[in-house]
């Protein structure tokens, strides 16, 4: 007997679907004519295709799109030549606006349903509002693949072939001129020591007229210069760090004492350190930690910690208070430990960064039941022209 999270044979069932939602991922959501829930990818809500189940499940299909029978107002074709091949984005196929209403709707949809909590009561509002930039040109870090006289690339949708590219419409100048260098290259000959079965990765980091392909990067932010490993952690959108630093801690009132946990190299403890009197950071990647002492070396009132938070949690930072708590975890968001600490400690607010829109609405479901009040939560997009989702969440006690 199959199980029920077992595909059944799907040979070519089609039938005809109108999208009236999109997924957190970016596929649209319809129901098929049976009742049954379907996901398609590239069909924006209000579209109407003919599509075919590629994947059946006991509570729902996945199917791809034979024919588009309507186009909603917000389809535009992808300027990007590899868009259909390539998996570096996938929303290429709306426009900028479309895209934002998609985030913002997903962003609500999963709050209510993973977080338990709406907007209505709290900011009137039945979505969170977007804060964007450049749709374009944005992006500096990209990890590029390399097979041999094939070029470099990105990996194509849904498969571990490499697309290669010259130029990514979505990349920072300087890594389009990277970019092209490779291709010269590669075009001539294959470097030493690489041969067509010893695929290379290249970590890549291109800002402000440089650009790192190994060892450590520099970059300046608001004013200041901050280094960091490039295998390491650092923001991939700098113009949307700027935004975010600017709008959510250059605002801020501050006051006694400030955490940023999950510091990294340092980036948000830099401008906590003016207005909050001490600021602890703690951060567990030791290249981050040891380019986040560097980096702050000339701030007398900042407290490094390497640590994972959640042990930090038990120990040092246990029955203190603190007027502010930055967090910015990675994808999986905050562990139950780190949770129940900031519901049991007494923190006056917290800004929650959050690169996860479904582990931020569950963390902040369960801060408001902690205690908790919502007092704003945005989608920062960071990365136009896919799916990924960066909210900041503001929380405060009465
Ligand atoms: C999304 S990044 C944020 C970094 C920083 N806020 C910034 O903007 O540059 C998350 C950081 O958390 C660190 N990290 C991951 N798990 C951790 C843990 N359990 N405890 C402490 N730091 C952790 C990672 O090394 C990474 O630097």
């Amino acid at each position: 007997m199959k199980s029920s999270r077992q595909s059944h044979n799907t040979t070519r069932v089609r039938y005809e679907v109108s999208a009236h939602g999109a997924a957190f991922g970016g596929d649209g959501v319809a129901r098929a004519p049976d009742g049954r829930v379907v996901f398609v990818p590239m069909l924006l809500p209000g579209e109407r295709a003919l599509v075919e189940v590629v994947e059946r499940k006991a509570r729902f299909d996945r199917a791809q799109i034979v024919e588009l029978l309507t186009a909603g107002e917000g389809r535009r074709s992808a300027p990007c030549p590899v868009y259909e091949r390539c998996g570096g984005c996938n929303m290429q196929h709306a426009d900028i606006g479309t895209q934002r209403e998609i985030k913002a709707r997903v962003t609500a949809d999963l709050d209510r349903r993973v977080g338990a909590f709406s907007y209505q009561d709290t900011l009137n509002a039945t979505a969170p509002q977007v804060v964007g930039g450049a749709e374009f040109g944005y992006r500096n870090r990209v990890r590029l693949h390399s097979a041999g006289s094939a070029g470099f690339g990105f990996r194509a949708r849904s498969s571990h072939d490499i697309v290669p590219i010259s130029f990514c419409p979505i990349a920072a100048p300087e890594v389009n001129e990277l970019l092209n260098e490779l291709g010269a290259v590669q075009r001539g000959s294959l470097r030493a020591g690489q041969t067509e079965r010893d695929p290379v990765e290249l970590s890549v980091y291109g800002a402000q007229g440089r650009v790192f392909r190994a060892g450590t990067a520099t970059v300046e932010v608001l004013g200041f210069e901050f280094s960091f490993p490039v295998d390491g952690f650092f923001q991939s959108n700098l113009e949307m760090t700027e935004m975010l630093i600017r709008e959510e801690i250059l605002s801020l009132e501050g006051g006694s004492h400030a955490l940023d946990l999950y510091a990294g190299c340092g980036v948000f403890t830099r401008f906590l350190a003016g207005p909050f009197a001490s600021v602890t950071a703690v951060e567990s990647h030791p290249g981050s930690v040891a380019a986040q002492r560097l980096n702050l070396a000339d701030l007398q009132n900042v407290t490094s910690v390497e640590a994972r938070v959640e042990d930090w949690c038990g120990k040092e930072g246990f029955g203190r208070s603190y007027d502010l708590a930055v967090l910015d975890p990675p994808r999986a968001g905050l562990s139950g430990t780190v949770q129940q600490y900031l519901t049991n400690t007494d923190i006056k607010r917290l800004l929650y960064v959050s690169c996860d829109p479904a582990s931020s609405a569950r963390d902040v479901g369960a801060l408001i039941r902690g205690g908790y009040n919502l007092r704003s939560r945005r989608v920062f997009d960071f990365y136009p022209q896919s799916s990924h989702i960066e909210t900041v969440t503001v929380l405060e006690r009465e």
